[in-house]
């Protein structure tokens, strides 16, 4: 065909067809958490129930509680009847259940991870594991060192040599580690030199969970397997970039997590940081995982902050309010918060992006919690039509041409343009044209932790940020913990509104506004 040149996404789709993970162990840390209760379990069993896992796979969970393999399989199965994405099926349930056990102890106790290295092996041996075997982190990270020090120690983190195949083929471990990736640029490289002591760079999967969602990896599709798009997708034609995060939900129960580290850290860091660098990035030789993100790094490492931090960023912190038709409590006021913290719930920054492609372009970031609701979207704003030739079309009626990839809830991309209202006169009206994922495709999305749990134990590295790209992140964000830390108590915003003042100003003092999404 004249004109067809390879396409990058081609090696993806191929290697679509056999993407069954092969036998191997899963052992989770920090089962009793929320993330394994909601996420984690319900995903390992939807990838059961989709034929993803193999017969041969073991679920070993480790933690203090007083359980045996059956609490631990109990407590599993609540998770997946709440939570889980797909049906429930007696059958699938029971062929899991069989290779789940239980390992009961403190993360310091050597005993407990001869035991873990004990329960593996007999695994091995009891379902066909392979003695392949990933670790899954789901705990704060002050507990990586002893953790990742203890597989060391017990062994684990390398096969031994009676795993050897005769053929030579060595069984593979992996590590997951769940974020924050350490709090500031220094603790992360702290945090790496830990797990690259004992794990090789290609073993350690880091989890940006927004990398799972397929509106996420849609950016990449949508820029690199169309030609539509990617000619407007500059300087020339944009004028500025909104990525917004905003939650509906307060804190929670998480205040002990949350509190000290705000909304920056907890998701601009990575999941917003991530979403611009594949806005912003160029096309990657190939959809491997190096050139991937080689070129993400590239856009991170050209991401710079405003000269003057007081107008170019923004934070605030929710204070009571109405959602929902709820009244609801203030951050302050929430269980577990210090009546005197500082910590922000909303923030936005305006960044720069100083590549050839879009120099004197902002991108404008923002996230908070007790928002007007549940959204995420990343809108491509284009120039102003240079001269308005209708005369009988209000200006105001006009705004700039948007492109919207809607990451969640109401799953998409809408274009946003002018189109002529019917009548005698030459009248234009913004409209706007919808792909949404439900009306597209009989198949729903997997949840995020679906896909990267299945790309862990497949071994398939694209959607891991490696450590330059935490760094390279954590140096955008700590000058502005910086600032922010000597600038006192964040403004207050009514919950179920769109955030604090000064953040309006960010973009109005440009002539921009915020979009209502
Ligand atoms: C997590 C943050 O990474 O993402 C939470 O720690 C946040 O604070 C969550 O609520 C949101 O995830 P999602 O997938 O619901 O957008």
């Amino acid at each position: 065909m004249p004109g067809a040149v390879p396409n990058p996404l081609r090696n993806a789709l191929d290697r679509r067809l056999p993407r069954i993970a092969g036998p191997s162990v899963l052992v989770l840390f920090g089962v009793t958490g929320d993330l394994a209760r909601k996420k984690l379990l319900p995903a390992i069993y939807d990838l059961a129930n989709r034929g993803l896992l193999p017969p041969g796979f073991g679920l070993v969970g480790f933690a203090r509680r007083d359980w045996e393999d059956q609490d631990f399989a109990d407590e599993a199965y609540q998770a997946v009847r709440e939570h889980a994405r797909t049906p429930f099926r007696e059958d699938v349930w029971r062929q899991l259940s069989e290779g789940v056990r239980f390992v009961q102890g403190e993360l310091h106790d050597d005993d407990a991870f001869d035991r873990l290295a004990e329960c593996v092996r007999t695994l091995d041996t009891e379902r066909g594991t392979g003695g392949n075997y990933a670790f899954y982190l789901s705990l704060p990270p002050k507990l990586f060192p002893t953790v990742v020090k203890q597989l060391k120690r017990s062994g684990l983190a390398e096969p031994e040599e009676d795993q050897v195949s005769e053929g030579g083929i060595r069984p593979w471990r992996r590590v997951v580690i769940e974020k924050p990736f350490g709090h500031d640029l220094e603790s992360a490289r702290d945090l790496n030199a830990v797990v690259d002591d004992v794990f090789p760079p290609s073993s350690v999967f880091r989890i940006d969970h927004y990398l799972g969602k397929e509106t996420v990896q849609n950016i990449l599709a949508l820029r690199f397997a169309n030609t539509l798009f990617e000619p407007l997708w500059n300087r020339s034609y944009v004028d500025h970039v909104q990525i917004t995060m905003a939650e509906d939900i307060g804190v929670g129960g998480r205040a002990g997590y949350y509190d000290g580290i705000g909304a920056a850290r907890d998701v601009i860091q990575n999941h917003l940081l991530q979403l611009l660098a594949l806005v912003a990035m160029e096309e990657p030789i190939s959809y491997s995982a190096d050139a991937l993100r080689a070129e993400k790094e590239k856009v991170l490492a050209s991401v710079s902050l405003p000269e003057d931090l007081s107008t170019g960023t923004a934070r605030g912190q929710y204070a009571a309010g109405w959602q929902g038709g709820a009244a609801v409590r203030g951050y302050l006021e929430e269980e577990g918060i210090p009546s005197d913290s500082v910590t922000e719930t909303y923030a936005a920054l305006k960044l720069s992006v100083d590549t050839r492609r879009w120099s004197g372009v902002p991108f404008y970031l923002r996230t908070g919690k007790r928002l007007g609701r549940r959204v995420t979207e990343v809108a491509l704003v284009f120039q102003a039509a240079p001269q308005q030739l209708f005369p009988r079309t209000d200006v105001s009626e006009v705004g700039q041409n948007a492109l919207v990839l809607r990451i969640q809830p109401d799953e998409g991309v809408t274009l946003r343009f002018g189109s002529k209202v019917p009548g005698a006169s030459m009248e234009v009206r913004d409209v706007s044209m919808d792909f949404a994922y439900g009306q597209s495709f009989t198949e729903a999305s997997p949840e995020a932790y679906e896909r990267l749990i299945l790309d862990v134990l497949i071994g398939d590295p694209p959607l891991f940020p490696r450590q330059e790209e935490v760094e390279l992140s954590w140096r955008i964000l700590d000058p502005v913990e910086e600032y922010w830390s000597k600038a006192g108590q964040p403004e207050q915003y009514g919950s179920g509104t769109w955030g604090p003042e000064s953040a309006e100003q960010l973009l109005s003092r440009d002539g921009r506004q915020w979009r209502r999404p």
